[in-house]
């Protein structure tokens, strides 16, 4: 049987935010929990230059996003977790599998497209071949399944197309084709402001998105100013028609209460929603400020997290080396 093995990874650009944490981390850590797999978290630090970035600013960063993935369960002696920048085969598997990635299908990467915008010209290679080093990450640790947003389906489908590329071209059963892994109850997280839009690191508002590192005055602040409508708080679904910001706050509080929305509706249907904030700042600040504490005392000595990175990357570079040497192997590379 072959060894279940989950392997995702996050970007370290700006702080995390609530979408982060309810669309992807806490979904890890019940994969993590659940036992069934191998897990392995990296911070794709790799992939974060290929936009315009800090160089004063990266390192932080780094730490930044594994002090997150700790703070919301992520447990070092149970899954892996390490920089992408500290296994250097991600970075050699991505330039052989390159070699077979066909520029029609990378020229029609829809993050590509959005990233580079207008200029396409002007992007840097490194930002075409994003797929080719996300599909590298995933290979080089024959994983089975990446749980990914809607939006990376695309980049996983290069990998699944990468390994089967592989596989015939050298005739042999060398790579896994990854399976998406779709999270079950995972919580799609709207914007603070605009409940059609998607809560964001890039929107230009901070009021937009409640951040891991927000305390809670920041936190009861920006529930308060969220928008809602002049309506009473819905009390079945049907109600949730033409108010994306009502349904976005009460999912919200579902998901942080660990409440269904049965009992959300029970609890506060026909309400004020000024009401209904107090209770859903109560729950947020209840839910999330032990992991906001957790990534501040990680980051305030960076010890501990440095201790696990380096280790997370030693776990990497041990089971990647010998898997690289044989992938050059079957590739007809000298070696001594
Ligand atoms: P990003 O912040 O876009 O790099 O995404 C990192 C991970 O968080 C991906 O797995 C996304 O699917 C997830 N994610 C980002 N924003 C949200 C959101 N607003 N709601 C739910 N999941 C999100
Ligand atoms: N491209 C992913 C994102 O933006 C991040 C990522 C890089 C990733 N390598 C990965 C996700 C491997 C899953 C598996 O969200």
């Amino acid at each position: 049987m072959i060894q279940k093995r989950i392997l995702s990874g996050m970007q370290p650009t700006n702080a995390l935010h609530l979408g982060n944490y309810l669309g992807a981390l806490k979904n890890w850590v019940d994969l993590q929990n659940q036992g069934d797999y191998e897990c392995f978290y990296c911070v794709v630090d790799l992939h974060a230059i290929t936009m315009p970035y800090d160089r004063d600013n990266l390192k932080k960063a780094t730490r930044e996003v594994a002090a997150a993935y700790i703070a919301a369960g992520v447990d070092p002696q149970k899954s892996v977790l390490f920089p992408q920048s500290a296994v250097p085969a991600h970075s050699q598997l991505m330039w052989l599998l390159a070699t077979m990635a066909q520029v029609g299908k990378l020229n029609r990467m829809t993050q590509f497209k959005d990233k580079a915008g207008k200029n396409a010209e002007n992007a840097g290679l490194g930002l075409y071949a994003y797929p080719v080093l996300m599909a590298a990450d995933i290979l080089i640790y024959n994983a089975t399944h990446v749980p990914v947003g809607e939006d990376q389906k695309q980049h996983l489908e290069l990998a699944r197309d990468l390994a089967a590329t592989f596989n015939t071209r050298y005739d042999v059963e060398h790579f896994i084709q990854p399976e998406p892994y779709i999270m079950g109850d995972t919580t799609r997280v709207m914007s603070l402001r605009d409940g059609t839009s998607k809560m964001s690191k890039s929107a230009e508002s901070d009021m937009t998105r409640i951040n891991l590192t927000d305390d809670a005055d920041l936190i009861a602040k920006k529930i308060k100013k969220a928008k809602t409508d002049p309506q009473p708080v819905p009390t079945c679904t049907e109600q949730f028609e033409g108010r994306p910001e009502a349904k976005n706050l009460m999912t919200i509080y579902a998901a942080l209460a660990d409440e269904t929305m049965d009992d959300v509706f029970n609890k506060f249907g026909g309400q004020s929603f000024a009401d209904f904030k107090k209770s859903m700042i109560d729950v947020s600040v209840a839910h999330l400020e032990p992991i906001t504490t957790r990534m501040n005392d990680l980051m305030n000595d960076v010890t501990e997290i440095d201790k696990i990175l380096a280790e997370g990357g030693e776990k990497c570079n041990a089971i990647t080396e010998p898997f690289i040497d044989q992938t050059m192997d079957i590739m007809g590379f000298w070696k001594s």
